[in-house]
């Protein structure tokens, strides 16, 4: 099983794609590929109608196609959702006839870090009438997995401090995956 995971942050540092990459570390029955979205462009509807869709966009539509299942990081900012994680969804929705091969009953596990005390909690918020759009099938049983106060949840090798942290990481992933299985049937 193939998991694809995007960090709606482009930092080098970011908790949100070290969150990532530590779900890729602790997970047993599937593998989780982490994708960059550095090299996707800011949306314009005139680069889509004179040029077509960017090969960054249509590589990672093409990721997400094959992918068994969607896991997102993302950061807060402002109480919402992070501009360049919604461009880049945005950009996959494109064309719109897209939206049913790439985005339609895919599994969705959503994730988040956050300096702050309540890791992320509105910005999930905010995700839902854009996951509920595009027809991602959330996985809900589980509340989202958040971390606060990220800058002191993760060591230098970008692994949680604390192993209770860690064994709920375990139990969300091999969840998330019990779920994409039980989805497919
Ligand atoms: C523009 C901006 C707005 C932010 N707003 C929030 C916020 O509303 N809530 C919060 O907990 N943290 C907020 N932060 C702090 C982020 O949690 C912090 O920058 C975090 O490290 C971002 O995720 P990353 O490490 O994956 O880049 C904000 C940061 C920026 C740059």
């Amino acid at each position: 099983m193939n998991i694809l995971a995007i960090s709606g942050s482009l930092r080098k540092a970011s908790f949100n794609t070290m969150l990532l990459h530590e779900a890729a570390r602790v997970c047993q029955s599937a593998t989780i590929e982490v994708a960059s979205i550095a090299d996707i462009p800011l949306y314009n509807g005139d680069i889509e109608s004179e040029e077509g869709i960017p090969s960054a966009v249509t590589t990672l539509q093409d990721r997400l196609e094959q992918a068994d299942g969607l896991m997102l990081a993302s950061p807060e900012y402002n109480n919402g959702v992070p501009g360049v994680l919604k461009n880049t969804i945005d950009w996959l929705s494109r064309p719109s006839a897209k939206i049913d091969i790439v985005f339609a009953r895919k599994p969705l596990a959503m994730m988040g870090a956050s300096m702050g005390g309540f890791g992320t909690v509105l910005a999930q918020a905010g995700w839902l009438p854009t996951i509920r759009t595009l027809g991602l099938s959330l996985w809900a049983d589980e509340t989202p997995f958040l971390v606060s106060r990220a800058h002191k949840a993760f060591d230098e090798q970008g692994q949680f401090i604390n192993d209770t942290m860690q064994q709920k990481l375990h139990a969300y992933v091999e969840g998330f995956v019990t779920f994409i299985a039980t989805t497919k049937c």
